[in-house]
């Protein structure tokens, strides 16, 4: 670590308090504060806006610029030149892979997609009418029953099983999720289709019908998926690395970073995005609920607007309306209404001072579920879509905490509560 060092002067010590600072690959230094509770003080930071909690080399976002690197490839460049699957792998292991290694990679994958045939009666047990997300985060956590008396967190190889497994289910669970809501039979996973082309044919082929995928709307879920594979620490990551550092099932983990992504300020703002469009209506009532984003008495939000990093565009939106525009060009839908409100809504947004002050851009939500509805996909399971994206980011940065010295996440607080005192009995 470097030598830089910061001094920190309080009211009543006598002594600066030194600390050392450590730079990065780049990105803003850190102050190491982990001495500063041997000297009788905690850090506040709520939200953890200003706080590193771990050390990471897998994905890097520079919030002012709009840049997104996985592994040092910006996203916009991942998403033109290579798959989900290549993304997943260069996630995990650090490099992109090779020929050989993408076959390979491939081959894992496609022979764990299937899930246990027990795993069919926990859907017998959730109402037809479940959200889907509440069904996915109970499934995954079931695989903890499956997979759990040998599993040895602190064995590589056994860590790779996981983070394989858990990629080539994800896919097969979130499709059974949609069927059951659908009253339909579970499509088995096909060995000869790619990831997404399979992960389509789960949710809309049936036993009676020849699968039928169309390659363009294959392809376009392929980069929706990657364009969602990982972001750094955000809310759900967090959440995972937290439960993992207690030496939790890492299925247990990732159950865990499904219901933080479930939130709508998270992972559910797609599905809010879709609810927000079509109550906006009609261009005619954009500057009404353009006021009412401004109005802090009012806690409606522009939902896929704004970002706890982000004060520039999101590039993966940026990647996503390139996208929505060709899906819905190829279903013949371009003049889509929801599209065009959105595009009249984002345009007249970014020309208003709130929206500039505030640097509120678009965000990955705000397009991603317009071509998910074009695409057929109902808005309940739009977070599901997400939770299967994000699927190898939240397993490679479980996997990276455990592959270095961690220790278990136990944060402080500011204590503002009664001081001792005694029962009057
Ligand atoms: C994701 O962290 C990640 O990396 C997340 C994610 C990922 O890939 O994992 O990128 C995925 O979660 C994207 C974000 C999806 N959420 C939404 O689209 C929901 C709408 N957006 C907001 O709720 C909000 O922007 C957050 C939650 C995303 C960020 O909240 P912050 O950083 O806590 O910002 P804030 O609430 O402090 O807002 C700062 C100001 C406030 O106004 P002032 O009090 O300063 O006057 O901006 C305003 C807010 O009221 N503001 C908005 C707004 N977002 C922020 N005003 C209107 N509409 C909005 N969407």
């Amino acid at each position: 670590m470097s030598e830089k060092k910061a001094q920190l002067t309080i009211d009543g010590v006598d002594k600066p308090i030194e600390l050392p600072v450590y730079e990065g690959s780049t990105g803003p230094d850190v102050i190491d504060v982990s001495s500063l509770v041997g000297q009788g003080f905690f850090t506040y930071d709520p939200g953890f806006m200003s706080t590193a909690s771990c050390e990471s080399d897998i994905t890097f976002i520079d919030g002012d610029k709009g840049v997104l690197l996985h592994r040092g490839y910006p996203i916009e460049q991942l998403a033109a030149n290579v798959s989900f699957l290549d993304t997943c792998f260069l996630l995990l292991n650090g490099e992109l892979p090779d020929a050989t290694e993408k076959g390979e990679f491939e081959n894992t994958i496609r022979y764990h997609t299937m899930v246990d045939e027990q795993i069919h009666n926990f859907f017998k047990g959730f109402p037809r009418t479940s959200h889907p997300m509440a069904m996915l985060l109970s499934v995954v956590g079931a695989l903890s029953a499956f997979y759990h008396d040998n599993l040895d967190n602190d064995n590589p190889e056994h860590r790779k099983i996981v983070a394989h497994r858990i990629i080539a289910k994800m896919p097969t669970l979130a499709a059974m999720c949609y069927k059951h809501g659908v009253g339909q039979p579970f499509m088995y996973p096909q060995n000869d289709m790619g990831f997404a082309e399979n992960f389509l044919h789960m949710m809309f082929g049936t036993p009676c019908d020849a699968p039928n995928v169309s390659p363009i709307l294959a392809k376009a879920m392929d980069t929706i998926f990657l364009l969602h594979a990982d972001h750094e620490q955000n809310a759900s990551t967090s959440t995972v690395r937290l439960a993992g550092s207690s030496g939790a099932n890492p299925y247990a983990c990732i159950a865990s970073g499904i219901a933080a992504l479930w939130g709508p300020a998270h992972g559910g703002a797609n599905e809010a995005v879709l609810a927000q469009l079509a109550e906006i209506g009609d261009e005619k009532n954009i500057e009404e609920y353009i006021l009412r984003a401004k109005d802090k008495d009012d806690p409606f939000r522009l939902m896929g607007f704004g970002h706890r990093v982000y004060k520039n565009f999101d590039p993966r939106a940026t990647v996503m309306r390139e996208i929505c525009n060709e899906v819905l060009d190829d279903l013949g839908v371009e003049d889509d209404p929801l599209f065009r409100i959105a595009r009249k809504l984002e345009k007249i947004a970014l020309e208003d001072d709130y929206f500039i002050d505030r640097k509120l851009y678009p965000n990955v939500d705000f397009y991603s579920g317009i071509i998910l509805k074009a695409i057929g996909i109902p808005t309940s399971m739009f977070t599901v879509i997400f939770s299967t994206g994000r699927t190898p980011g939240w397993i490679a940065h479980w996997d990276e905490m455990l592959s270095s010295s961690f220790r278990i996440g136990r944060p402080r607080q500011l204590y503002k509560g009664h001081t001792k005192r005694t029962i009057k009995v």
